[in-house]
This record gives structure tokens, C-alpha cells and sequence, in this order.
């Protein structure tokens, strides 16, 4: 029999719900909110789109393997050069390269319990031990656990700022007197997947690749505000001589024609990319009033989704299901090691509106 090595056997993957639509069946639907990945729901960039069709007639060559035009264009919009640009399927699948430019056998990584849960995943699959120590009271990094918890065999640190799934930001202060207590050996990655919902949502939010620390990696994606999750693609900008180490081990055609076409046609959208981030902040402070109103704890946040602190899993399990037969479909933290907590992804007008009226409705079955 092939043996499976430990570390996969054990893997606890990313494990989908039922497909949306069974369940819409089942419980005979009429509308729907889908708010539990934190998409953009008002579909993706049309700008995207009118690229990556374009791009479709030449699906029979093999893409820039360089990805030129898009590193380039990335590069200009923030002020870095191309070499400091890598592009991947992704920001998730940098992260993951991220351990085989960079990690060699005993090295360690670094990070919060109840962050990204793909984090985890990605450091087991490549047998990398993370040490995790707790958040703080308010859901965010405990900078300074971090800082004190680096020693030797720690080979980088990973931050997801604003974090999914609390919501919470590292102030810039506290970002650049965190990096200054690193030693310049240790990767910091941070994870700036909700920057362009961010930056609208407090002035106080640090946008690292404006950073000259050779030891920082940003990692940002055009799945969230640009709308195109769907076709993976995403962005690293750090040193020149980490991003070349990055570029060498990404798949040699990795990302495809049509998603760095539609990274092309996205980056340029403007206008889309506004609409977005304007419903998004408009809608997140109606959520706040609305859900202070109907008496319901939640975290204060600076990403495209809010959640909401229910004290126990019981709870959060009713919600849960309560929520779905009135077609809103949020998201359990279980997995996040948040199982007291449920985050709900800020969705057009419309949805927002059905989850708070089904949140209303909802109240009084949820344990005091
Ligand atoms: C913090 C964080 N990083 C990365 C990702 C995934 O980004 P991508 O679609 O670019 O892999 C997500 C998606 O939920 C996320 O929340």
C-alpha cells in the first residue's frame, strides 16, 4: 500500500458546505444572501471581464510566464518597481510558496490561533510546525506575545491585517514598532487581503509596501474587492531578492492568460473598485447601528465583513441554521478556532437588509 506521509493523513483540508443550491431546494427558497466567504456580490470587475475575454483567443499558447504586463501595472499603482512584484494563483497559493522559497526542515512559523485558517493548512501540507499564541481580549495580534514568543527556529510570522475572521487592524504605529522588534532574519508576512475595504475605513490603516524592510512580504488579492475570486489571482510585493526566490518555484505558467488578463483589465477599474468600497464602508456602519440596535455582540471591523461574538457554540449553531432557512448563509468559525463566533460577509444592500430581518427574527431562539 503507498504510505501517505503523517502530515497529509492528518490534514484536516478546507471542507465546503452543501452545494448552495441543494439547499436552497430543500428548504424551497425564495431569496438568498450569500454571505459566508466574503465575496464581492456585485459580481466581478467588468473591466476584468472585457480582458479576459479578449484574452480567451489566445488560449491555445502558454502565458507570460513573467506575467510582465501585470507585474508592471501592480508595480506603478504602488509606487514599487517590477522586480518587487510576484504574481500567483492566488494570494493563497504565494502563502504556500512562500515555505518552499524560504523554509528549510526544523523552521518554524509564526502566528495568532483564530487567523486564516488556510494558514494552518498550508504550513501542515508542507510540514511546517506553527506556534500559535492566543488573540488578544479585543479579537486582534497580541504584538507583543509575538514579538517575545520569536526564537530561534522561527522562520517567519504571518499577520492578516485587517484578520480574517475578526475583523481587527494593526495600526500602523503598532505595525512599525512591531517590525522594528524583529530580528531582520525573520519573515513577516502580512496579509493584506481587505486592504482597498481598509484604507476607506480608517486612516490609521498601514499599507506595508510602502515599507523598505527586507524582511517584510505583502500579500494582497484581486478574489475580495475586485470581485474575481473565481479566477485566482493574487499579488506579492516585498524585496527584490525575496520576490525573485518567490518567482522561481511558482508553477512555470501559474497564473493563467485569462486570470492575468482579467488582474490587467481589474487593477485599471476604477470605478467598480470605488462602488465597491463605498457600499462596503456605508453598509458596515448599518450593520453596526442595526445589529447595537437588536442587542447582538459584535467586533468592530476594517475588512468586507462583521462578526458577531454569540459567547457559545450552541448558539452560533442555531444562528447558523436559523439564519440558512431564511436564506442567509453565514459563515461558523469553528474551523478559525473562533466556535463561539459567526461572521457574516457585508453583501449588497438588499442582502444586508434580509440578514438583519432574519437576525431580528432570530434573536429570541438564540440562548441568553
Ligand atoms: C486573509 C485572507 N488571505 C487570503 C485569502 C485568499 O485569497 P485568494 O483568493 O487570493 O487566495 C482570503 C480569503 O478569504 C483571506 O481572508
Amino acid at each position: 500500500m503507498v504510505r501517505i506521509p503523517e502530515n497529509i493523513e492528518n490534514l484536516k483540508s478546507y471542507k465546503p458546505g452543501k452545494p448552495i443550491d441543494q439547499i436552497i431546494e430543500e428548504f424551497g427558497l425564495k431569496e438568498t444572501a450569500i454571505l459566508w466567504n466574503n465575496e464581492n456580490n456585485f459580481g466581478p470587475s467588468p473591466l476584468a471581464m472585457e480582458y479576459l475575454q479578449k484574452s480567451m483567443a489566445n488560449s491555445h499558447l502558454y502565458p507570460d510566464p513573467a506575467c510582465l504586463e501585470l507585474r508592471g501595472l501592480i508595480a506603478k499603482k504602488n509606487q514599487v518597481l517590477i522586480g518587487n512584484v510576484a504574481v500567483g494563483n492566488g494570494s493563497e497559493s504565494l502563502f504556500n510558496n512562500l515555505f518552499n522559497s524560504f523554509f528549510e526542515v526544523g523552521d518554524e512559523l509564526l502566528t495568532c490561533a483564530g487567523t486564516f485558517v488556510a494558514v494552518y493548512i498550508w504550513a501542515q501540507a508542507n510540514k511546517v510546525k506553527v506556534n500559535t499564541v492566543p488573540l488578544t481580549s479585543t479579537y486582534n495580534f497580541d504584538l507583543d506575545a509575538l514579538a517575545k514568543r520569536v526564537d530561534k527556529k522561527t522562520k517567519a510570522i504571518y499577520l492578516s491585517n485587517p484578520n480574517n475572521p475578526t475583523g481587527a487592524m494593526i495600526s500602523g504605529e503598532e505595525m512599525v514598532n512591531f517590525i522594528k522588534k524583529i530580528p531582520p532574519e525573520v519573515i513577516i508576512v502580512v496579509d493584506e487581503a481587505y486592504y482597498e475595504y481598509a484604507v476607506d475605513l480608517s486612516p490609521d490603516y498601514p499599507d506595508t509596501t510602502a515599507y523598505r524592510y527586507d524582511n517584510v512580504i505583502t500579500l494582497r488579492t484581486f478574489s475580495k474587492a475586485y470581485g474575481i475570486a473565481a479566477i485566482r489571482i493574487g499579488y506579492a510585493i516585498a524585496s527584490e531578492r525575496m520576490i525573485d526566490a518567490l518567482m522561481k518555484v511558482k508553477l512555470t505558467f501559474e497564473p493563467s492568460n485569462v486570470a492575468q488578463a482579467a488582474g490587467i483589465g481589474a487593477i485599471q477599474d476604477e470605478k467598480y473598485l470605488r462602488n465597491t468600497v463605498e457600499n462596503n464602508t456605508h453598509e458596515l456602519h448599518y450593520y453596526y447601528r442595526e445589529l447595537h440596535k437588536l442587542g447582538y455582540n459584535f467586533i468592530p471591523s476594517y475588512a468586507n465583513f462583521v462578526m458577531l461574538d454569540l459567547g457559545n457554540p450552541e448558539s452560533v449553531q442555531i444562528l447558523f441554521e436559523e439564519l440558512m432557512k431564511r436564506g442567509v448563509f453565514v459563515r461558523v468559525l469553528r474551523a478559525f478556532g473562533l466556535p463561539h463566533c459567526l461572521r457574516i460577509t457585508v453583501g449588497l444592500p438588499e442582502e444586508n437588509r434580509l440578514c438583519l430581518k432574519a437576525l431580528a427574527e432570530c434573536k429570541s431562539l438564540i440562548p441568553a
